[in-house]
């Protein structure tokens, strides 16, 4: 099932969501530990050939690497609790200053907080007011000034702590499996390059609970500040990833229609 509220919009976008002219503009990708937000991202990713901004898999790049803020930020993931809104907000300024993401970018795990969230909406309405501006004309007709679209997902909690616990993910490729639900076709080694995959440090059922009271806590609000935005639609996460994959493309399309 797919529930959007539609608002009025001036958008800019050339083509229809699967023609090559589509752009896609900032997508936030919001919902609970383990709804499928990094599986999502990914095709989408393939799909559309933007790129996919995961705040979770940019700290944890920063803990394999050992970074300062790597470091800092591993005690306070393992324990399923948020890292701060300065440190995450850097990251995501950092990477949206980079050329790729023109046509659009989807953000995974990002903003969650409400503090993150006003950031961000700063953020986007100041580029879209430089945007105005004569020298910036080129990047006004691209995507990456259109207006944010959010789409939340859910699953039912039940089913949440069995994707989140079976979850198994290559190293070297990122590709994301699950033991119970999307297994790979040979133990426990990645279909695409035969790395042995990973268990996350917070996919145990104790951190689980405390990230899924941080996220009643801290994130529901995000999703309602979304939703009272208007450009926002839920999605059922409960289907096939393909069905999912698909409800998010035809609910982008309406969005920005
Ligand atoms: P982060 O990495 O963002 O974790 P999360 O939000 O808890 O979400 P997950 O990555 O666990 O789940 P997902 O929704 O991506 O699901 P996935 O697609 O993998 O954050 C980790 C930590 O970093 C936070 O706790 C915090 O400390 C810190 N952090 C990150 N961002 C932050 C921020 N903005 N501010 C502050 N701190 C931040 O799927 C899950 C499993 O389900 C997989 O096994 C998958 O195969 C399976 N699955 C997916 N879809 C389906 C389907 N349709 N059917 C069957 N199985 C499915
Ligand atoms: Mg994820």
């Amino acid at each position: 099932m797919v529930t959007a509220s539609v608002p009025s919009h001036q958008g800019m976008q050339a083509g229809t969501g699967t023609g090559v002219n589509f752009l896609p503009g900032p997508i936030l990708l919001l919902g609970a530990p383990g709804v499928g937000k990094g599986t999502q991202a990914k095709a989408l990713r393939a799909h559309w050939g933007i790129p996919q901004i995961s705040t979770g898999d940019l700290l944890r790049d920063n803990v394999v690497r050992g970074t300062e803020l790597g470091r800092a930020a591993k005690l306070v993931m393992d324990s399923g609790e948020l890292v701060s809104d300065s440190i995450v907000n850097a990251m995501v300024a950092n990477r949206l200053g980079e050329a790729d993401v023109r046509q659009g970018y989807i953000l995974d795990g990002f903003p969650r907080t409400l503090n993150q969230a006003d950031w961000l909406d700063e953020q986007l309405a100041t580029e879209s007011a430089l945007a105005g501006l004569e020298v910036h004309a080129e990047q006004f007709r691209a995507g990456s000034t259109l207006p944010v679209v959010a789409v939340a997902m859910q699953v039912p909690y039940t089913l949440l702590l069995r994707r989140i616990t079976g979850r198994r993910t290559c190293p070297a490729c990122k590709r994301i499996y699950n033991i119970y639900f999307q297994p790979p076709a040979y133990d426990l080694v990645c279909d695409i390059d035969g790395t042995p995959l990973t268990q996350r440090a917070d996919d145990v059922e104790e951190v689980f609970a405390e990230r899924l009271r941080a996220y009643e806590e801290l994130t529901a609000p995000v999703v309602e500040h979304y939703r009272s935005l208007g450009r926002f639609a839920e999605v059922d996460g409960d289907q096939t990833v393909d069905r999912v994959t698909s409800d998010i493309l035809a609910t982008v399309q309406r969005l920005r229609g």
